[in-house]
């Protein structure tokens, strides 16, 4: 194996003891912890304020790990492994013991995910155990995409933040799972439905909503800023603002608005690119966030690729 760098070893002492680094991945940053510790578990509800009955995504170094984990993939999630790892997809496979019920939140089904930033891929190489990792925000806020989100919202709670630099999908991985024959998309994420179907054929996709029993951490509001956000044409929602004469901030998709301060708005990207937009939208939010205004309006954006998952985190914010 390659020479680690110091900041990944010291990333493995901390999580070797049984403490949570916070780690770069391709979609967003994750508070880590080893999965087969139920203490290092117990420390990441804990920091994040995350309800015990939201399960966590555990994450290993590549393919050949997962068995030891899970009791079987089957062929139809195997394919999709093949194409996506390491990558941003989540897939629900039956669990083996050796993973704690508090890892499942008492489900039979394990999440499991191997991640492709390069810092993180080694850190998992390096170590004997897995790791769970929820992204890296106080439940119920946006995800982080650079080490600096992390820091300032969970930087005095936890020992360690592995910088990776901004993360490259910028969208949480895409949850798969099986029942009954049914393929089912769970979480819409970082790898578009289309790409999934080119793959296996027509899924289903589950309501996006709380009521989902199989999916407890699928909250209504979540990813939400502390301001207010309203979805829809953006275009009509600036004009009725201007004529109610309330402060607002704009999260458009490509479109500039030219008579805006630029502390005032982000275009997520100009040239109306699903993959950039998906790279700037937690880091938009969070820099319209800070801007003090008393709404922020997002304009909704077309329902097709990555434009899907765009919505989806849009319409969490702007539910409260
Ligand atoms: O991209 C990602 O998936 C990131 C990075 C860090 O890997 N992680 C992430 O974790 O988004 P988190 O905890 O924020 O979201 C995990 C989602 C939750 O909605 C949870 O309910 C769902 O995965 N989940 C986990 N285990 C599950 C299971 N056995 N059945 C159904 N849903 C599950
Ligand atoms: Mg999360």
């Amino acid at each position: 194996m390659a020479e680690l760098g110091s900041d990944i070893r010291r990333a493995a002492e901390i999580l070797q003891a049984g403490n949570l680094v916070a780690v770069p991945t391709e979609t967003v940053y994750g508070l880590a912890g080893n999965a087969l510790d139920p203490l290092a578990v117990t420390k990441i509800f804990q920091t994040k304020n995350r309800p015990s009955f939201d399960p966590l995504i555990v994450h290993v170094a590549d393919i050949s790990q997962v068995l030891t984990y899970a009791a079987e993939i089957p062929d139809e999630l195997k394919k999709l492994a093949d194409v996506f790892w390491p990558g941003p997809l989540t897939l629900l496979l039956p669990k083996r013991a050796i993973i704690p019920d508090l890892v499942t939140s008492g489900l039979e089904t394990v999440a499991v995910r191997v991640p492709a930033h390069p810092v993180t891929s080694a850190l998992l190489q390096a170590l004997d155990f897995p790791l769970a990792a929820p992204s890296a925000n106080p439940f119920g806020y946006i995800s982080p995409t650079q080490a600096s989100h992390v820091e300032d919202q969970l930087g005095s709670k936890i020992d360690y933040i592995l910088d990776g630099g901004n993360c490259e999908v910028g969208l949480e991985s895409t949850i798969v799972g099986l029942e009954h024959g049914q393929l089912i998309v769970y979480r819409l994420g970082g790898i578009p439905v289309s790409a999934i179907e080119q793959v296996v054929g027509p899924v289903l996709i589950l309501p996006q909503s709380s009521s989902n029993p199989k999916s407890p951490g699928m909250l209504k509001s979540h990813y939400a800023p502390g301001t207010s956000v309203l979805l829809g044409d953006l275009d009509e929602l600036v004009a009725a603002h201007e004529q109610l004469g309330v402060d607002y901030a704009v999260l458009s998709f490509s479109k500039d608005y030219p008579n805006l301060p630029p502390e005032r708005k982000v275009i997520l990207s100009p040239s109306g690119d699903f993959g950039e937009a998906a790279r700037h939208l937690f880091s938009g939010m969070r820099f319209l966030d800070k801007a003090g205004v008393s709404v922020i309006l997002a304009q909704e954006l077309p329902e097709k690729n990555l434009g899907k998952a765009i919505n989806d985190r849009l319409r969490r914010a702007a539910a409260k």
